[in-house]
């Protein structure tokens, strides 16, 4: 640990030297001690030539603290971060929350297409629900695509059969979001005319969403690195787990993804981010080709 102990007491060295955060640069020794914490306790790891980014997302918070360096925050997050709320507001300064809905249409059609057929044939009179997950959900945007097509496509066809939608990310202000169903126009950009009236009431605040989709889909906050939490997450058809493993070195990527195969139910499918591969992470599942897809299958 590279950083004064006195500031673990919060009682500066010398009370008479005070210094802005915003004139610091952090160290190298506080990035290592930064990165390391908040790959500890997330997955999340800043590779050596995302210091700036880091430093300027702290620095947000930093300021809005009136602390005055990363050392004094850093304490405050690793001694009370838990107590206090610190950590969650640290959690919502370090993610990338990009997302929009039908942002990957490929996987959507071969899940309303291929996948929930196949998993309907599997149903019986008391078993009649369809669970997906979608992991790192950020707003909600990947979460209520699916319960709105599955609503618009499956349901007619298929009226007997429910479907719960589950959608999990580390981010308590984006599950808020979420829970708000109320989107601004980059949200909707790939929505088309059909799906934005059928679903959507513009109102002043944006375009929310039709509250039967909304009962279809229930948020909570969730750790993908917290292993207890991931092991209460159990019996899912699908999983979406898109554009969050990016973010995670090997060894996270393995853990979480040995959590997600877990949480299938047997023959379920996984899908992850376009950009994103499980090539050298995990061999236990199945590649099944879709169009301008590929699914993960439970074997
Ligand atoms: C780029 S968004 C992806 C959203 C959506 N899945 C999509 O593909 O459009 C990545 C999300 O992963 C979340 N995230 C990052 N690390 C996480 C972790 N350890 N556990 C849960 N969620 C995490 C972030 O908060 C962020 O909302």
């Amino acid at each position: 640990m590279a950083f004064n102990n006195s500031v673990i007491l919060n009682k500066p060295v010398n009370p008479v030297i005070s210094f802005s955060a915003k004139s610091q640069a952090m160290t190298d020794d506080a990035y290592e001690t930064w990165r390391k914490y908040i790959y500890d306790n997330t997955g999340i790891y800043f590779q050596d030539n995302k210091k700036y980014l880091l430093e300027s997302r702290l620095q947000k918070r930093i300021n809005f603290l009136k602390l005055k360096s990363f050392e004094e925050y850093f304490n405050l997050i690793k001694f009370k971060g838990n107590l206090n709320d610190e950590l969650k507001y640290l959690y919502e300064v370090i993610t990338i929350n990009e997302t929009f809905f039908f942002r990957n249409q490929p996987q959507f059609d071969a899940l309303i297409s291929k996948i929930l057929p196949e998993v309907i044939k599997t149903k019986s009179s008391i078993d009649k629900k369809i669970r997906i997950w979608s992991a790192a959900s950020s707003s909600g945007e990947e979460a209520y695509t699916i319960a709105l097509m599955f609503n618009d496509l499956i349901k007619p066809k298929f009226p007997g059969i429910e479907l719960e939608v589950v959608g999990t990310d580390i981010n308590h202000a984006v599950i808020k979001t979420a829970r708000r169903g109320i989107y601004k126009d980059y949200s909707i950009r790939n929505t088309s005319p059909y799906f934005l009236k059928k679903y959507f009431a513009k109102t002043a605040a944006g375009y929310e969403i039709d509250p039967k989709i909304k009962s279809m889909v229930k948020f909570k906050e969730l750790n993908l690195n917290n292993s207890i939490a991931m092991r209460s997450m159990n019996n899912f058809d699908v999983i979406f787990c898109a554009n969050v493993l990016i973010y995670f070195d090997k060894q996270s990527k393995m853990r979480t993804v040995q959590h997600l195969y877990n949480s299938l139910k047997p023959n379920g499918y996984l899908f992850i981010g376009y950009a994103e591969t499980l090539h050298g992470i995990s061999k236990a599942f199945k590649i099944v080709s879709f169009p301008k897809t590929i699914g993960y299958k439970k074997g």
